[in-house]
């Protein structure tokens, strides 16, 4: 069995829970066009883009708009979203995450972040773990959203890894599924009923160890 070298972590759903954010940004704009939507539907953005979030969510809505006006909502999605991320804190790091982090860390594997979102940086830095990554892939580097796996791969190469050698941590399904695609061991961080095509999930961190990697 190959040596697990690296831990690649989603950061939104798996680090912090700034999906219920996006989730609460999104509807609104949602609402100001005259819609809604649920939080089943909500699983769908896990994981994916801005603009691929909201292509999504105006198709729920049955709405077009121009490419003009589509990046005039995504502008002020972000703003209402990033008004909820300046108010975050390190309270609000997941159960067990800076535990086995710091387990990690002491056992000389590498950590990286793989995420499509372009706020990480900022996130990172209101709970203050910016500085336990040996690297940091996200939205401002990727040109292939998940699943594709180009994301995690990039994350590899960056601290160093071949595939074989990390696990990812995702809470999403595309995340799973981009992990998968890039050959590595996916855990989810959630449901198992929803989480299907991950290798084993774990509800929270508090059940994790270096021994499961
Ligand atoms: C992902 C989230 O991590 O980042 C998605 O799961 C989100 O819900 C995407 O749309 C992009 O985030 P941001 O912060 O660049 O709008
Ligand atoms: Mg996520």
């Amino acid at each position: 069995m190959t040596q697990i070298k690296a831990c690649l972590f989603d950061l939104d759903g798996v680090i912090v829970d700034t999906a219920v954010y996006h989730f609460q940004a999104w509807r609104r704009l949602a609402n100001e066009l005259g819609f809604d939507f649920t939080e089943h539907q909500n699983e769908q953005l896990k994981g994916i883009s801005r603009m691929e979030s909201l292509e999504l969510i105006l198709g729920w809505g049955g709405v077009q708009l121009s490419e003009a006006e589509k990046l005039a909502w995504a502008t002020k999605k972000n703003e209402w979203y990033l008004a909820l991320v300046m108010q975050m804190t390190p309270n609000e790091i997941l159960p067990g995450v800076q535990a086995f982090l710091t387990t990690l860390r002491d056992n000389g594997i590498k950590i990286a972040l793989g995420s499509a979102s372009k706020n990480s940086k900022l996130i990172l830095e209101r709970i203050e773990m910016l500085s336990f990554f040996d690297a940091i892939i996200d939205g401002n580097n990727i040109t292939k959203g998940k699943p594709d796996p180009q994301v995690f791969l990039m994350g590899a190469e960056a601290v160093g890894c071949t595939p074989a050698e990390c696990v990812v941590f995702e809470d999403a399904v595309a995340g799973i599924q981009a992990a998968k695609a890039g050959g590595m061991k996916a855990i989810g961080v959630g449901s198992a009923d929803v989480l299907t095509q991950a290798d084993f999930v774990i509800a929270s961190f508090e059940e994790m160890s270096v021994e499961k990697l």
